[in-house]
């Protein structure tokens, strides 16, 4: 059966490694794919979150990936595959709600998440990773250089957002990523499994 899987959680909660698993496991009628895209405007995107610039393009230029990156997801699943991707429009909910509030411009919450929903499609089901963000920030502390977003208290506003999408929306699945990578993918494979995947 085709279907559409999103991975979510805070920067260091491991979900990259834990897509590229699932997919893998899944085999060869899966599709792994990742936002921000490898695409020209996912790679402004990228150039974007290096330089000072309106927190409102900020979220427009991640949402312009999304747009241009939603026919190609479509094309797989109209073709039977079950589509893994590492990170989707809860991304944008999440941090750039939380961005745009330590930049003063209010709760962004709403018309985030119904722009969002606009230009995206609503995934079967979505794997949220959850974990402490002091934790999640010391796994990104062996990787190098940390960069604006991948600060504990930013990481903890993101993660409250992300509860609160998965409040109101069912099809949102909270694992405890604190555990190592293995369990967790099992988890999803056989939460897939039980959704006939
Ligand atoms: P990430 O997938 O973590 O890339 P990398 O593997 O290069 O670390 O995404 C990069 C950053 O972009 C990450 O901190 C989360 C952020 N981001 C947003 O703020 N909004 C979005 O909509 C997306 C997709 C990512």
């Amino acid at each position: 059966m085709s279907g559409f899987v999103v991975i979510e959680g805070i920067d260091g909660c491991g979900k990259s490694t834990v897509a590229e698993t699932v997919a893998g496991r899944l085999g060869p009628r899966a599709v792994l794919t990742r936002e921000p895209t490898d695409s020209w405007i996912g790679r402004a995107v990228r150039k974007g979150g290096s330089e000072e610039m309106s927190p409102y393009l900020d979220a427009l230029l991640f949402m312009a990936d999304r747009a241009n990156h939603t026919p190609e997801i479509a094309d797989h699943l109209a073709n039977g595959k079950v589509v893994v991707c590492d990170r989707y429009y809860h991304s944008t909910v999440a941090y750039q709600t939380a961005y745009l509030m330590r930049k003063s411009r209010g709760d962004n919450f709403d018309w985030l998440l119904d722009a969002n929903i606009r230009i995206s499609i609503n995934p079967d089901v979505t794997f949220l990773l959850t974990i402490d963000p002091e934790v999640a920030l010391g796994r990104i502390g062996d990787r190098g250089e940390l960069s604006r977003f991948e600060r504990a208290d930013f990481l903890k506003e993101v993660q409250d957002n992300y509860l609160r999408l998965a409040e109101q929306d069912p099809t949102i699945v909270q694992i405890d990523s604190t555990r190592p990578p293995g369990e967790i993918v099992e988890e999803i494979l056989l939460a897939l499994d039980e959704r006939k995947f």
